[in-house]
């Protein structure tokens, strides 16, 4: 096996980890309207409760994006650089690089991802499926500079960030990350990005308000974590999911609404709800083709090709640095 563990030294300390996430979340509650970063939803229950979410009948986006990567693998085969590093920023179910590894004619994967425990599981099961392929895992936060392992310096680079991802971004969010993971690849580099289309509002509605209930448990598990690891005393029960589209500004957002009058207290700190007040939790933007093409291309990248399902539901975009 070719999984070279080196680049995980630079792991950030899990209690390090615990006092961003105490920060964000008093940072965050004290604003008007409260939120909470969905970056803080990916605990380990967070995780298989989102994977869960992946195989719901309403939730259309990984299913879809699995099957452009599927029914296009020639195609996209025929414009990546051979023998390329792959950089894929986030590391989640590897359903997704798979197929781009079996398609594709790569000379080492870079997996890059805030939690290192991850990443090993992550790189062994790769690594025993791939035995000739070179994998560097990198724990890194993906949307702060970072440098990639020296071995890749030679190589070609193509970035990959799938699952829309990118639709969790603020649009000047997302615009930095471009020009980051661009300034992070380098002059040359390619990009396969996964991005979600806007679409009928009801089929919205209902991939973010799945009738088993998942994507509220998935939604109040924030909380969860909150009383677990920040020793919390949320009341579930007294909080309920909503999810709605934002139609002037492109997303889904989620929000968790206290039922009631309350007082929540955790580390020292007390945060009063009142009935029907809210917590935004997510963000979810959705783009048209043109509006993604034109938010590549003043992020420092040159839309290449584009595929989207029959149906028109995603797209996958393939980019160039420009200049
Ligand atoms: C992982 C951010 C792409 O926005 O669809 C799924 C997260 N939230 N259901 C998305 C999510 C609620 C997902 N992303």
């Amino acid at each position: 096996m070719n999984v070279h563990a080196t680049a995980l030294a630079d792991a950030h300390l899990p209690d390090e980890q615990t006092s961003a996430f105490a920060r964000d979340a008093i940072d965050d509650l004290s604003q008007h309207p409260k939120r909470l970063s969905p970056k803080y939803f990916y605990d380990a229950t967070g995780s298989e409760l989102f994977e869960a979410i992946t195989r719901l009948p309403e939730y259309y986006p990984t299913r879809t994006e699995l099957s452009i990567l599927r029914d296009r693998g020639t195609e996209i085969a025929s414009i990546i650089a051979k023998g390329a590093a792959l950089v894929e920023f986030g590391a989640g179910a590897t359903t997704k690089v798979r197929l781009l590894l079996k398609n594709c004619d790569f000379g080492a994967y870079v997996p890059v991802d805030i939690s290192g425990d991850f990443l090993n599981a992550q790189a062994d099961g790769l690594g025993k499926d791939f035995p000739s392929l070179h994998i560097y895992p990198v724990a890194a936060d993906f949307t702060a500079p970072f440098a990639l392992p020296g071995a890749i310096a030679d190589m070609p680079k193509v970035g990959f960030f799938p699952g829309s991802t990118l639709g969790n971004f603020e649009p000047h969010e997302a615009c930095a990350f471009l020009r980051s993971a661009r300034s992070i690849l380098g002059r040359g580099a390619q990009m396969i990005i996964g991005v979600d289309l806007e679409k009928d509002e009801r089929v919205l509605h209902d991939a973010y308000n799945d009738s088993a209930g998942v994507t509220a448990r998935f939604n109040l598990n924030v909380l969860a974590r909150i009383n677990r690891e920040l020793g919390g005393n949320f009341e579930l029960s007294a909080f309920t999911h909503r999810a709605i589209y934002n139609r002037e500004r492109h997303r889904i957002e989620m929000h968790l609404i206290s039922k009631k009058t309350q007082t929540v207290r955790m580390l020292g700190t007390s945060f009063s709800f009142r009935a029907g007040e809210t917590i935004h939790t997510e963000n979810s933007y959705k783009y048209s083709l043109e509006r993604f093409a034109a938010l590549a291309r003043v992020s420092g990248w040159k839309p290449r090709t584009s595929w989207t399902d029959p149906a028109g539901m995603f797209s996958v975009h393939a980019l160039v640095t420009s200049g």
